[in-house]
């Protein structure tokens, strides 16, 4: 039998950060294919088939053509096991995405041959960065006419300030694709378009010296040649300890449509990317080798399965071992709870499971009292840090169509604003309920979720409210002074915290001054 040991490092626990378009939908579909997680492609990606998606759960979903949900991924590799967090691919969802994240131990960027380095992209580098999360880079569409391979190295540096390292060089591009090589390997691997769902073999070539080598690049071979040890020469080899520090990413081509390049860069991921690494909490470092078992919640969703109209709790296991029907301990609350239930998400099917180790992600049935940033121990009272809560940048009103819902709205608001979609916050003078986001899709997913899931019609105003700052204050008489002069400006959150709602730049300006002994934080710290 595996120890502990064996089991904790064989994992491999990562997300994938594109723009949209770029193709992480596919690429997603062709790594569970080869990964033997599904047999026929097709299946994360129904939206022409109108098939089933099996990372896509909601109806908008497929209306929008968007990935507006997150889910997790299990499939045995080459030894290893492999966990995938989906990501939404939305920018209005980049609060889903920030957090999960935190939950990864690398990340696989996909960047579009054609397009180079997109707006998203930057944005998703920057919060791997705040961990020094190392990035594997894979650069699609090769099937397509692209820019120049050196060009697009050459951008990445600039613009993602980080040092890439070729790990295959494309002979080609779109229509003149005929294959990759693989500098570390010294192989050809030729190129050919895919049948519909074939996960096949691709036909390879041992040595670019060789004469087989020479026969099958032909007239182009001595450039092709030439090209290489130009790459050789300009770019860096690939080291794995600067891989590992979050300093190079090593860069791999390829066309995830026609399943090529993918198995190339599956064996390189199982190969070099990092197992769980240890985490931060309030009080010390966490091992993930740690025998006792510990993690954090990065994500709640309610009502994934709408056959089960249930809420899932997704926990990122840091240390240590779940065993079936093992007692936890919620940090938060200081209480003790007992886990016969939980999930996994072996080839994207929910199913119970028995066991499950630092790396994976635990789905945890969730009756309200988990929130986001949650810590479960056997025991130690510790806290998970470093799982962000977003200011909302915009804010609406919501109206109840049929006011003999009211209690379904109140319901639906809690849940979503569990799960982090949107927040809600109560004015303390009148009975409104006002809605932040981050961006305006979340009000138009949060307006189709209250209808789909619980049948209430809701709409939104424009509200006069411009930032919200949640409050703090240790001096009890102080913080009542503030309570009574800024009564009409203030408001409750979710979990019941004060908050200041500005009307304007200017009044919250004139507050933060008037106000020197109060603190006014711009997010609720998910400590
Ligand atoms: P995303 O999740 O990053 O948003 O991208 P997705 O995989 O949905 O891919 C975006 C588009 O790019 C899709 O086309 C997809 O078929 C295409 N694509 C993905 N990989 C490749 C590739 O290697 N080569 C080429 N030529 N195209 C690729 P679409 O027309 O928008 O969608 P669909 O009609 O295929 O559903």
């Amino acid at each position: 039998m595996p120890s502990l040991q064996d089991e904790i490092s064989r994992r491999r626990t990562f997300a994938i950060i594109s723009h949209p378009d770029a193709g992480k939908t596919t690429l997603t579909e062709k790594l569970l294919l080869f990964g033997g997680a599904i047999q026929l492609a097709g299946t994360v990606k129904g939206r022409k088939a109108a098939r089933h998606a099996t990372s896509d759960w909601m109806a908008l979903e497929q209306q929008r053509g968007i990935s507006v949900t997150s889910s997790v991924m299990q499939f045995p590799y080459d030894g290893r096991m492999v966990n995938l967090l989906d990501t939404p691919g939305h920018e209005d969802f980049s609060e889903d995405t920030y957090r999960t994240l935190t939950a990864v131990d690398s990340a696989l960027m996909v960047i579009d041959c054609a397009k180079g380095v997109e707006n998203r992209t930057i944005k998703l580098m920057e919060v791997c960065r705040l961990r020094d999360t190392p990035i594997m880079t894979f650069i699609n569409k090769l099937d397509r006419e692209g820019r120049e391979p050196m060009e697009l190295l050459d951008e990445i540096e600039k613009i993602l300030k980080i040092s890439c390292a070729p790990v295959t060089w494309p002979i080609g591009m779109g229509r003149a694709l005929r294959g990759i090589y693989h500098l570390i390997e010294d192989r050809i691997y030729i190129y050919q378009a895919a049948e519909k769902g074939r996960a096949g073999t691709v036909a390879t070539i041992d040595g670019l010296q060789s004469d087989e080598a020479g026969e099958f690049l032909g007239d182009q071979a001595q450039a092709f040649r030439d090209e290489v040890e130009l790459v050789r020469g300009a770019a860096p080899e690939f080291s794995r300890e600067e891989y590992l520090a979050g300093r190079q990413t090593p860069v791999m081509f390829g066309s995830a449509i026609n399943n090529f390049g993918v198995t190339e860069l599956l064996a390189m991921f199982v190969a070099t990317a990092p197992g769980p690494m240890p985490r931060a909490t309030t009080s010390r470092e966490v091992a993930a080798t740690e025998e006792k078992l510990s993690g954090f919640v990065f994500k709640i969703q309610a009502n994934m399965d709408p056959g089960h109209r249930d809420r899932i709790a997704f926990m990122r296991v840091c240390s240590g071992k779940y065993t079936k029907g093992m007692r936890l301990f919620h940090v938060r609350l200081g209480k003790e709870m007992r886990i016969s239930d939980a999930l996994t998400f072996l080839a994207a099917d929910r199913q119970h499971t028995d066991e499950a180790f630092a790396g994976d992600i635990l789905g945890l049935h969730n009756h309200g009292t988990i929130n986001i940033g949650d810590t479960f121990t056997e025991g130690e009272s510790i806290m998970f840090t470093g799982i962000p809560n977003f200011a909302p940048e915009m804010f609406r009103r919501v109206v109840l169509r049929d006011p003999l819902r009211m209690k379904a709205l109140q319901k639906g608001l809690d849940q979503l604003c569990e799960e982090g979609a949107t927040q809600v916050f109560r004015p303390l003078r009148n009975n409104d309920l006002i809605l932040g986001a981050v961006g305006q899709l979340q009000f138009d997913v949060v307006a189709f979720r209250l209808q789909d899931e619980y049948s209430v019609q809701a709409t939104f105003d424009n509200v006069n409210v411009f930032t919200a700052r949640w409050v703090y204050c240790n001096d009890a008489k102080k913080l009542e002074e503030f309570r009574a002069k800024a009564y009409e400006n203030l408001a409750v959150d979710h979990s019941g915290a004060l908050v200041y709602l500005a009307p304007t730049r200017v009044n919250l300006q004139l507050t933060l001054e008037r106000w020197p002994g109060i603190t006014f934080r711009e997010t609720r710290e998910h400590l």
